[in-house]
């Protein structure tokens, strides 16, 4: 079944044609470059951008994968959680795209397409596994039971991990998208240089929260400011980007241990964190378990890892009407389906 999938969550305008887990062609058009100048993304300039950028787009990757229009046999979209104005752009190009070509709309929740991307990488991935979830907007830890049936163990009660990179790395004076820069020009973290909280939260024992890591970075900064003291950024880099990964690596392997998973596997943009690959990768060594992620070129946004997913919501009934709408927010367990005893 060749899908035709659409990603314009956030600053990606992306199309791909994907055949189960083979991607035959993918298309992505960034607009990094021009939120750069504001220092994050601007909402109303990438609606805009979408709304451009979309029918080249998808015409290229059509044309790529060699086909033509009546080959496609399905079209899926990311509908949630994301910009509403961006995700709008690619729900109403798909809506008239299914209707025009006579095919299926399937709707793809946008983490679940985040866990998907590993699905092409690693062709015989199958759940059940925990997957910790980090991307720009959220921070999940989750059992993965089937591939559309999630279990939600924890998530971030304030900032999502990305979030507190792109931040703390905007306090410092790196350029957007920060976690990227602050990830590259991290050397070796120093504590008594520059001691960071760790968060201590009372209930769940699975839930994050990075906004006071992201404070103290603030304070740090500032403080050296009013001193006339210069930072060693790429030392206060390397100190954050640690703690981060420590608290994942902590909450993660609890999980495992305490659930009884063997198989890891990472998602969303922050996964492709160096520090975190290497510190799972160092853990799950010592304690034999398996460790999934994705190529760097599939950890950000694009529609490739929509189309891996599409085809097991379709196997399951999740097929849109042209009521379909784009929600903001929406969490990955919001269908209750398949063999899920939620
Ligand atoms: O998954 P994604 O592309 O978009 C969302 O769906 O949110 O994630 C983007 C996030 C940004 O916060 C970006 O700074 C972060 O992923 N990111 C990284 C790295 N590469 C991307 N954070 C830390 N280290 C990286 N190497």
């Amino acid at each position: 079944m060749k899908i035709l999938s659409i990603e314009s969550s956030c600053d990606e305008t992306a199309a791909a044609i994907v055949e189960d887990r083979t991607v035959l062609s993918s298309v992505v058009n960034t607009q990094i470059e021009e939120h750069k100048k504001y220092g994050g993304v601007v909402p109303e300039i990438a609606s805009r951008r979408h709304s451009e950028n979309i029918s080249a787009v998808v015409d290229k990757a059509v044309k790529d994968a060699g086909l033509t229009y009546s080959d496609i046999d399905a079209v899926a979209v990311t509908h949630a959680p994301g910009l509403i104005g961006a995700l709008l752009v690619g729900v109403n190009f798909a809506k008239g795209l299914a209707l025009s070509l006579d095919v299926p709309l399937i709707p793809v929740h946008h983490l679940r397409s985040h866990i998907a991307a590993n699905y092409i990488a690693h062709k015989n991935l199958e759940p059940p596994f925990l997957c910790l979830l980090v991307s720009g907007g959220n921070t999940v830890l989750a059992e993965v039971k089937d591939y559309t049936c999630f279990n939600i163990l924890g998530a971030t009660r304030d900032d999502a991990a990305g979030e507190c990179f792109d931040k703390a790395a905007r306090q410092m004076g790196l350029s957007y998208p920060g976690g990227v820069t602050l990830d590259k020009i991290a050397t070796t973290p120093d504590t008594k240089k520059y001691p960071l909280p760790t968060p201590i939260l009372t209930g769940n024992e699975y839930d994050f929260s990075f906004s006071g890591l992201k404070t103290a970075v603030v304070n740090t900064v500032h403080n050296a400011k009013q001193k006339g003291e210069e930072i060693d950024v790429p030392v206060l880099a390397a100190t954050l980007r640690a703690k981060v990964c420590d608290i994942l690596k902590a909450k993660t392997f609890l999980a495992a241990k305490n659930l009884g998973y063997k198989k890891i596997v990472l998602a969303g943009g922050v996964s492709a964190n160096s520090e975190l690959r290497q510190v799972f990768e160092a853990e799950c060594n010592k304690r034999n378990y398996e460790l999934y992620f994705p190529p760097l070129s599939l950890c950000g946004d694009n529609a490739a890892m929509v189309g891996a997913q599409a085809i097991f919501e379709y196997k399951n009934g999740n097929i849109a009407d042209m009521s379909l709408n784009a929600t903001a927010t929406l969490p990955i367990n919001y269908t209750n389906e398949g063999n899920c005893n939620e």
